[in-house]
């Protein structure tokens, strides 16, 4: 008979955290260099920093728990940080990369939300307070990265990639009278721009 508890899946989550906690200091470090915007990589920067002090925070739970420190590989964030990294390989002009970054960086915001989420609930209900309150913590601070990125996005970084997308069209209108052949490559790459809207469930890219 099965005789993992709720306990057993607990710990089996905050090791999966602890991993992606670790995975995600080495994406901010990239994607702050990545960032082409002074305010983008300082969020970043920033909450690179945090992320360190989440990382002790678990050490401080797995402590609490009298469980040992230790990770487990989270296959969920690896993809997620596997896709932005593919999106610093593409060749997109700098305002448009930033508003990349910002959607890559809140699709793993909203995945620790949701895990750090389920760790508080988890902590409660099994009666293990200090955990919880500094498992709170954490979900604050990404909850607080997570619209940092959408302001920044709202305060001009989706602006200036869409005109940037708009000076292309402008182009080609000058250009009307070439044949259709020539004008569907810069076509071709619009939507993507126009659909970037970080903090909204538009996804850039699939
Ligand atoms: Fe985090």
């Amino acid at each position: 008979m099965a005789s993992g508890t709720l306990h057993d899946a607990f710990v089996d989550e905050l090791k999966d955290s602890y991993d992606s906690e670790k995975q995600l200091i080495k994406a901010l470090k990239k994607m702050a260099k990545a960032a082409k915007h002074d305010e983008l990589r300082s969020a970043f920067d920033t909450h690179r920093k945090e992320t360190e002090g989440q990382v002790e925070r678990l050490e401080q739970v797995f402590a609490l728990l009298d469980e040992k420190v230790k990770g487990k590989h989270c296959d969920g964030i690896a993809g997620i940080i596997e896709e932005g990294s593919s999106v610093m390989d593409e060749d997109f002009d700098d305002a448009t990369m930033n508003a990349c970054l910002i959607a890559s960086g809140q699709r793993a915001e909203h995945y620790e939300m949701a895990a750090y989420g389920t760790l508080v609930a988890w902590a409660r209900i099994l009666g293990h307070d200090e955990a919880a309150d500094l498992l709170q913590q954490t979900l604050d601070e990404e909850k607080a990265a997570d619209e940092k990125l959408s302001s920044l996005a709202e305060s001009g970084i989706n602006e200036d990639a869409a005109s940037s997308a708009t000076d292309d069209d402008e182009d080609l209108s000058e250009d009307a009278a070439a044949p259709p052949s020539k004008k569907s490559p810069k076509h071709g790459a619009r939507p993507r721009v126009a659909s970037a809207a970080p903090g909204r469930s538009a996804r850039p890219r699939s």
